[in-house]
């Protein structure tokens, strides 16, 4: 669908509108009295939230551009039917396979100050080894945080097993500065590892996640909720969730930035992914007929507003 189409389809005056951006795709852009929001079509992938009176939120690659089959990098990438690697198929692209492919816009809403947009994946995910019938419907919420609600329905007759994230770029200050509070005494796995030598090797995080080189770690947490303590831009940013018992913390450092080519020079400092999953252990097993809802709830505070303890950690 066209932008003008999608407009007449589904724009709401003041609150929803369809557009062509400058990156070369349809975007749909939400405002209301909490922000701003801009979610690209090319993977339901949000690109830009801005609360009322706070900046930016999420990070964005300078070379970010859609309609070109590789995904964008920046903003909150939806990975599903699988995250990282698949399962069984080195041939498939990692984080599977909707991030650069069109979802559709079936529905918007407006609430009072909260506003709405779902889209559905029209992706055949058989063509990758799951089983036809399985299909994603993700909510984009602008309220007074925003909410990513991402729903897996299983309308064939085989269980499938799910992993997936809400692949959240945070844009930070400087992420040499940068510290992450909720993990505390949570076992992870470091994907820095050999394969071979990650399976019964967990770590024990202590105390606030640091950075000082690449971090890729899948946390096991029972009811995350990660902070984000960001000293130079003088906010903190919490992402709370539901239907996840796995956090993803993620920064490429020097050498991987490089090699990935698309987050410009000295990009890597200025974000921190903090993703809501299930990855590692916390696969998902959904039964015919069954559904699964992964929900991601972001909310940036500037320190002055984010109560007595600031950027405390001892308060988060
Ligand atoms: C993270 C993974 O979720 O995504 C990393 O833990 C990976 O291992 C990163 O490098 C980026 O993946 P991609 O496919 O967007 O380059």
């Amino acid at each position: 669908m066209t932008a003008p189409a999608l407009q007449a389809a589904h724009g709401s005056a003041g609150a929803i509108a369809f557009h062509d951006s400058e990156l070369g795709g349809p975007v749909a852009h939400l405002s209301s009295a909490h922000g701003t929001a801009l979610v690209a079509l090319q993977g339901a992938q949000v690109l830009s939230y801005v609360p009322r009176g706070g900046t930016e939120v999420l990070w964005l690659s300078p070379m970010a551009r859609l309609g070109t089959a590789k995904a964008v990098r920046g903003g909150i990438p939806v990975c599903w039917p699988w995250f990282g690697p698949h399962p069984t198929d080195p041939r498939q692209p990692a984080h599977g396979l909707v991030r650069s492919s069109c979802w559709r816009v079936v529905e918007t809403a407006v609430h009072g100050h909260a506003v709405r947009v779902r889209f559905v994946s029209t992706l055949e995910t058989a063509t990758a080894g799951f089983p036809a019938g399985l299909s994603a419907q993700l909510d984009v919420t602008l309220g007074e945080e925003l909410a990513l609600d991402l729903v897996t329905i299983n309308d064939g007759d085989e269980a499938i097993e799910l992993t997936q994230a809400l692949h959240t770029y945070l844009k930070v200050g400087d992420i040499g500065s940068v510290t992450v509070a909720g993990l505390h005494g949570r076992p992870y796995v470091d994907q820095l590892e050999p394969p071979g030598q990650r399976r019964g090797a967990r770590k024990l995080q202590t105390g606030l996640v640091v950075f000082e080189g690449e971090v890729d770690r899948i946390y096991a947490t029972g009811d995350p909720i990660a902070t984000v303590l960001d000293p130079l831009l003088g906010r903190r940013i919490v992402v709370d969730t539901d239907g996840s018992a796995s956090t993803v913390v993620w920064n490429p450092w020097i050498e991987k930035a490089a090699r990935l080519g698309d987050v410009g020079p000295d990009g890597y400092r200025a974000f921190v992914c903090i993703e809501t999953a299930n990855a590692g252990a916390d696969v998902r097993t959904i039964q015919p007929g069954a559904a699964h809802r992964l929900t991601a709830m972001i909310h940036a505070a500037t320190a002055a507003a984010s109560g007595a303890g600031g950027l405390n950690p001892e308060a988060s």
